[in-house]
């Protein structure tokens, strides 16, 4: 009897918007950061009454809320006047002054770019951002190459709040001394999550990710457990993410320890720094990346495809999508003629959550 009540129907779901375990989405609030938002949105402040505001370095280790609480801080911004122009920019994906140059323009909706030298588009800055306010948030900033742009703005600049984000505070002792006597940050910390803040996080992200009824609350328990030893809350997005995937593989409509288990397993492979040691799949999928990086997502299937490929589109995306998680690829969504889609760079390695 009910054999199959805790079976899956076809096209039937666990998840409820899978989406909402994505590292970007912006949840509607950001507890336990309440203070340090606080301290954000004083920084910026001034902007509201026509003065300078002051700038931050935001600094904590990964997986703690840095850029999530910012974001929330300056997109309200917009909400309240359209004098204060808000720029977002991440250094890892944009890691010289020029490629952050063409990324401003962008954002500020300046498009004649092409063959101008950096100088030429820090002037076009210059004149826009001068004509109102700006916050201007670099995140990741120890990815850069260089902080010629960072000078630029605090020299040219009038009105303005630049908040640095690292994960590391000792990243501002090698900036040049004209930079940093001009930069005059005050200094941010993230601090890692308790176990009850980590905990209210994740059921409040599986709240919007799952079914009701999907996780049963001792099951749940080892996620937030396993993510509080991790310090990190990627690990337990990552682990709702894939305990779903396994549970659904089962066709189940509940997620069970064995789910958790081979998630957690899967995150050990997400920790890995070496891509060598990736396993084969992933690493034929990184493989194609690298020989054509910058290409479409679906010109790379044709070429994963052509070379002997396996897998549906669907999975390759997925698979696109752990490696982007991991930081061996960089993927940027574009609007095109033919519609939305991804571009997929291919990332020499970069930070992994198990380097702090
Ligand atoms: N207080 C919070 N409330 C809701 N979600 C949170 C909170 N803190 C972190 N998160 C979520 O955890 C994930 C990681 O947070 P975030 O991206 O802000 O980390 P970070 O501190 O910027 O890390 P990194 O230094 O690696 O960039 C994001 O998906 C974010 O939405
Ligand atoms: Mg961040």
């Amino acid at each position: 009897m009910g054999f199959f009540n805790n079976m899956l129907g076809s096209g039937e779901s666990i998840f409820k918007n899978e989406v909402a375990l994505d590292y970007g989405f912006i949840p509607k609030v950001i507890p336990y950061r309440e203070q340090q938002q606080r301290l954000v949105a004083a920084a910026i402040n001034p902007l509201f009454n026509g003065r300078s505001g002051r700038n931050l370095l935001v600094h904590g280790p990964p997986g703690v809320g840095k850029t999530v609480a910012c974001k929330h801080v300056v997109n309200e911004i917009e909400e309240h006047t359209e004098d204060i122009y808000v720029l977002y920019v991440n250094c890892w994906h944009k890691n010289t002054s020029y490629q952050i140059a063409l990324e401003l323009c962008e954002i500020l909706g300046y498009r004649l770019t092409h063959n101008k030298k950096s100088d030429e588009l820090f002037e076009v800055i210059k004149k826009l951002l001068n004509e109102k306010s700006a916050v201007l948030v670099f995140d990741e900033v120890d990815k850069l190459q260089d902080y010629d742009f960072l000078y630029f703005l605090l020299e040219e600049v009038y009105r303005k709040s630049i908040i640095l984000i690292t994960n590391y505070k000792s990243w501002i002792t090698n900036l040049d001394e004209r930079v940093k006597s001009r930069l005059m940050a005050e200094l941010l910390e993230f601090l890692p999550y308790n176990k009850a803040e980590t905990t209210g996080i994740l059921k409040e992200r599986l709240g919007y990710a799952f079914y009701p009824g999907v996780w049963p609350d001792e099951i749940f328990a080892k996620v937030a457990e396993k993510t509080y030893e991790h310090k990190d809350i990627r690990c337990g997005l990552y682990l709702l993410r894939e305990s779903g995937n396994a549970a659904e593989e089962r066709s189940s409509k509940k997620i069970e320890l064995v789910d958790v288990a081979a998630a957690t397993k899967k995150l050990d492979e997400f920790n890995i720094k070496n891509p060598d040691e990736l396993q084969d799949d992933t690493k034929f999928v990184l493989d194609i990346v690298k020989k054509n990086s910058g290409q479409k997502i679906g010109d790379l299937f044709k070429k994963y495809q052509e070379e002997g490929g396996k897998r549906v589109y669907k999975s390759f995306q997925r698979k696109i999508k752990s490696l982007e998680e991991g930081r061996f690829v960089s993927v940027k969504k574009v609007t095109g003629a033919g519609g939305n889609t991804s571009i997929i760079e291919y990332k020499e390695q970069e930070k992994k959550l198990t380097e702090f």
